[in-house]
């Protein structure tokens, strides 16, 4: 090998007993409901953005809420509370939806989940939310007899149910009246949960709601539960002279609202800039396209031609052959090793607008199966029209969402330090 490419390596000591870990393939139905829902969320923006600011002053003495993040199997979840008595509300997090909602008895279609289903006839906070409010009509789908009810749409299901407000405490800060879907009829299921915790731009997210306008979250690696949700004015990144702080704009496409789309301007693996289209990031004329991050799934869904330029130069990188697809698991970029034997493994650097330069440890993108002798990308190949920046990318990075100066500033940290 060459001297140049020695340098660009990262070398991969595979460690025989510890746990591999090539999470089961399940990801591949979530990616998509993260996608879809925004086919279903046209609401009238102006309409919404000026009603919303009435709310949003009733919130003034709001401080902020922390919540855990864990990571049960690939899914990620905050441990919440909702309702009086309260319930357990176990939520994937997810910056690529924005409504709130939980399994909500009496049931006609619930997933299983393990703690008690709420049950709305129970909660002495919980009422109807009105038909007329601007959070019933945010729903895409939605209608109205004398409740307001609702139906949030994803590839991989959907939720439906009644439009109510709740209670929700995050760790000892209750806060009341947030909307939320009280859903009885659940065919998307959240593993291991109990409903979704949207922290989109759109007007139904947890993050609307509470009128905040900063937040942050460190993901845990797979089967860890050290994560972290913050959400209030007052967060901030930890000083320290050793971190490094780089912060991108974080765009807005009045096409599809609720999402977060970075400007990505290349991507490097090893020494080689790829060759991508110029272009290939950016969100089109026609509201399509672009990149936007997601604190829901754990895999990168990329687009083509760019997920292809990567996957062909991790292998000629790799000088490893591909994966037959029974031993990938259902991934897209595997390849092949002599089991138990260590590879090295390209570096992988995502270069975004503004030089955020956001260089990956290799756990944040490879999982291997050193037994086997197979490891993969977590990265999938995309076809929904956008892609996704996933959780496994972000793991023990730091990531706050400032609204007011519209950006997204990062700093590799230990999530368990927060
Ligand atoms: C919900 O709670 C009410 C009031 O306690 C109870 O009558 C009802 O049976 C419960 N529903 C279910 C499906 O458990
Ligand atoms: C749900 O739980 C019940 C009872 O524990 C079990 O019989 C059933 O197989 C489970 N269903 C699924 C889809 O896991
Ligand atoms: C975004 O908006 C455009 C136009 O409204 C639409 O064609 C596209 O499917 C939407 N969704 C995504 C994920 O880009």
């Amino acid at each position: 090998m060459d001297k140049f490419l020695a340098l660009s390596v990262l070398l991969l000591q595979f460690c025989f007993s510890s746990s591999l870990t090539i999470p089961a393939a399940t990801n591949n139905i979530l990616i998509n409901h993260a996608i879809s829902s925004s086919n279903y969320d046209h609401p009238r923006k102006h309409d919404l953005h000026r009603k919303i600011k009435t709310r949003r002053a009733k919130l003034t003495s709001f401080e902020g809420v922390t919540a855990e993040i864990e990571n049960v199997e690939g899914t990620y979840l905050v441990n919440l509370v909702i309702g009086t008595p309260p319930v357990s509300f176990l939520a994937s997090p997810t910056t690529v939806t924005d409504l709130i909602w939980t399994q909500c008895k009496p049931c006609k279609h619930c997933f299983n989940q393990s703690t008690p289903i709420y049950n709305r006839s129970k909660s002495s906070s919980f009422s109807k939310l009105p038909c007329s409010h601007e959070l019933c009509k945010a729903s895409y789908i939605h209608s109205c007899n004398s409740d307001c009810r609702y139906k949030q749409k994803y590839l991989g299901g959907s939720s439906e149910g009644v439009m109510g407000t709740e209670t929700i405490t995050f760790g000892s800060h209750s806060v009341p009246d947030i909307a939320f879907g009280c859903g009885n009829s659940n065919t998307f299921v959240v593993s291991h949960g109990s409903g979704v915790l949207g922290l989109g731009r759109g007007p139904q997210s947890l993050v609307s709601q509470l009128g905040i306008r900063r937040f942050s979250y460190c993901l845990p690696y797979y089967a860890e539960s050290n994560g972290r949700l913050l959400l209030g004015s007052e967060v901030q990144h930890q000083q320290n002279s050793k971190t490094e702080i780089q912060s991108t704009p974080l765009v807005l496409n009045p096409s599809n609202s609720s999402f977060y789309y970075l400007t990505l301007h290349g991507i490097t693996v090893g020494e080689t800039k790829l060759q991508i289209p110029k272009g290939m990031f950016e969100v089109r004329k026609d509201g399509g396209g672009g990149l936007i991050i997601n604190s829901g799934e754990m895999l990168t869904a990329m687009e083509q031609p760019a997920f292809g330029l990567l996957k062909d130069e991790f292998k000629s990188q790799l000088k490893l052959p591909f994966a037959d697809k029974k031993s990938s698991l259902g991934y897209d970029a595997c390849f092949s090793f002599e089991p138990k034997s260590n590879v090295e493994v390209p570096k992988l650097i995502y270069h975004f607008d503004r030089f955020a330069d956001l260089v990956l440890p290799v756990e944040n993108y490879v999982f291997t199966d050193s037994e086997n002798g197979v490891m993969c990308l977590a990265i999938l190949e995309g076809n929904e029209g956008v892609s996704t920046f996933g959780g496994i990318h972000q793991s023990n990075i730091n990531m706050m969402f400032d609204l007011n100066k519209g950006e997204l500033s990062f700093a590799p940290v230990h999530c368990k330090e927060l």
